[in-house]
């Protein structure tokens, strides 16, 4: 696979420092496009620039900003702006495939939120390109209707799952945080396929520990959460 989609739950879930660390465990040539960013103002900078700090990956590609902090169909019109076009992206996409070894596309917010009037969304480029898709779970109370959900609606659009990986895993797990490792495996049915740690983002060794956080089939050494934390509260 040479595209990746990385998509979430919803918004602030980590697919930002997932799509880093996925950066950094890859091997070639990486190029990481966010369709659309928004909520950043013109100049400032946005999930990309937070994707080469963590990952030093310098070939990124943001293909429209909005600036309001909304979701990009209603940040583009409230903008003036033109709002994307699934066929313009996905050509971007392809074109960018046929150059590096990995392409990752950082969705906004969750699968079916809206870039344009006509109501494409990250699901329907993913449907375009053929790609599967990353999808970005919290770890905590809530994700497991979240993540049913999402992969609901990845079915049924025939969207493969890449993997399931938790973004922000505590350092101190409770009751929800650990039986939800077993659970969200079950609805997923499948492994996890990472867990970074929740203070991953600042971190100097942070390709190292991406490695370790993330499952061999993306280039890390993963095999599941800390088994003393699942222990615990084993039952
Ligand atoms: N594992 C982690 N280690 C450190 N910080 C994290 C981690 N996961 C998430 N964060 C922090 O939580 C916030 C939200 O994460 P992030 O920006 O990756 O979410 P997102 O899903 O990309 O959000 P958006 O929908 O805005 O693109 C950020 O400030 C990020 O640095
Ligand atoms: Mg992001």
């Amino acid at each position: 696979v040479s595209v990746l989609i990385v998509t979430g739950t919803g918004t602030g879930v980590g697919k930002t420092v997932v799509t880093a660390a996925l950066a950094s465990c890859a091997v070639g040539r990486v190029a990481v496009v966010k369709p659309a960013q928004t909520g950043v103002a013109d100049g400032e900078p946005g999930d990309l620039a937070e994707v080469t700090r963590l990952a030093g990956v310098r070939d990124g590609y943001e293909l429209a900003r909005y600036p309001d902090p909304l979701a990009p169909e209603r940040a583009a019109a409230r903008s003036g702006r033109p709002p994307l076009r699934l066929d313009d992206v996905a050509a971007r996409v392809r074109s960018l495939d046929a150059g590096h070894d990995l392409v990752l596309v950082e969705g906004a917010g969750g699968l079916l939120v809206r870039y344009a009037p006509d109501g494409w969304t990250i699901a329907d480029l993913a449907v375009e390109l053929g790609v599967p898709a990353v999808v970005v779970v919290a770890a905590g109370l809530g994700t497991l209707n979240h993540t049913a959900l999402t992969l609901e609606a990845m079915q049924r659009r025939q969207i493969r799952l890449a993997g399931l990986v938790i973004g922000s895993w505590p350092s101190d797990p409770g009751l929800a945080e650990c039986c939800n490792v077993a659970d969200l495996e079950a609805i997923a049915g499948v492994p996890l396929a990472g867990a970074l740690p929740e203070n991953l983002a600042g971190t100097s060794d942070f390709a190292e520990r991406a490695r370790a956080a993330l499952a061999p089939a993306f280039g890390g050494t993963f095999t599941g959460v800390a088994a003393g934390a699942a222990q615990t509260y084993r039952r």
